[in-house]
């Protein structure tokens, strides 16, 4: 096996870590949720994603925890952090005490440990809120695309970098007691294709979608979101302008 960080020597003794992991397997009825304590040497520019591999590799296979990209790009990796939503490929353990609690998200469906199925709420979400281009107009797909202005492909790109990791939905207080609360993560793509020039839906259409208390007039500022967002999407902003921009339709 790839050893996934060399140990290089260091002056001192590398800290020794202990990594308490909430443990459940859904799928087995007589699994009873429990902290687990892994003990393990802190390697220097040890992530969690490291630190949760070598305990997978050389102290217990069963661990269950989602990685793909390894650079806070997928979002498949977020969980809790010493109770706090964030992306473990991105977490250096240096910047923890040397006590470390780690749980899966909550909200999402529990698939084991610290893997929760993001995917099946988001893309739920997704189809509901019709995060595509609407158009009327027939498609040539032989011609060019029409030219867009920089400075409205850069705003579209801002709000497109979501990696829909959850952690906003995790950390927001709304969500956990409103069932159909689409989130920040469901309000940042409603903004996301009302900015878009190719999708000719009105804003009459996004009322629709999201004028209510499972939308934009269901968030309560709490702003957790804001604070949690890995990529560091301007949630606060785009929220605050949906829902003046809802509210001015005067339909509510
Ligand atoms: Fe994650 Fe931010 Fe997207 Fe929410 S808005 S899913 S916190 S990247
Ligand atoms: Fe939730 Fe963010 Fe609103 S944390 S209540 S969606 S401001
Ligand atoms: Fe992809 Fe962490 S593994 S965001």
């Amino acid at each position: 096996m790839i050893p996934l960080l060399r140990r290089r020597p260091t002056a001192g003794q590398p800290r020794r870590l202990t990594l308490s992991i909430l443990r459940c397997n859904p799928a087995d009825p007589a699994s009873v949720p429990h902290l687990q304590d892994y003990a393990l040497d802190e390697a220097d520019g040890m992530t969690l994603f490291i630190a949760l591999n070598d305990i997978r590799a050389h102290q217990d296979g069963s661990l269950q925890f989602d990685f793909v990209c390894r650079a806070g790009i997928c979002g498949s990796c977020a969980m809790l952090i010493n109770g706090r939503p964030g992306l473990a490929c991105r977490t250096l353990t240096r910047d923890l005490g040397d006590h470390i609690t780690l749980a899966p998200l909550p909200y999402f469906e529990l698939i084991g440990d610290l893997s929760v199925n993001t995917g099946k709420w988001m893309r739920g979400t997704s189809e509901r809120l019709q995060t595509w281009i609407h158009s009327t107009t027939p498609v040539d797909l032989d011609a060019l695309e029409a030219r867009m202005e920089p400075a409205e492909a850069e705003a579209i790109y801002e709000l497109d970098r979501c990696i829909e990791c959850g952690c906003c939905i995790a950390g927001c207080g709304t969500a956990q007691m409103r069932e159909g609360f689409v989130g920040a993560v469901g309000l940042n793509k409603i903004a996301r294709f009302r900015l878009d020039p190719r999708d000719q839906r009105s804003d009459a259409d996004f009322y629709e979608l999201i004028g209510d208390d499972d939308g934009v007039f269901g968030c309560m500022s709490l702003l957790g979101c804001h604070d949690l967002c890995p990529k560091q999407l301007p949630l606060q902003t785009q929220i605050a302008f949906l829902r003046r921009k809802m509210a001015a339709l005067g339909l509510r």
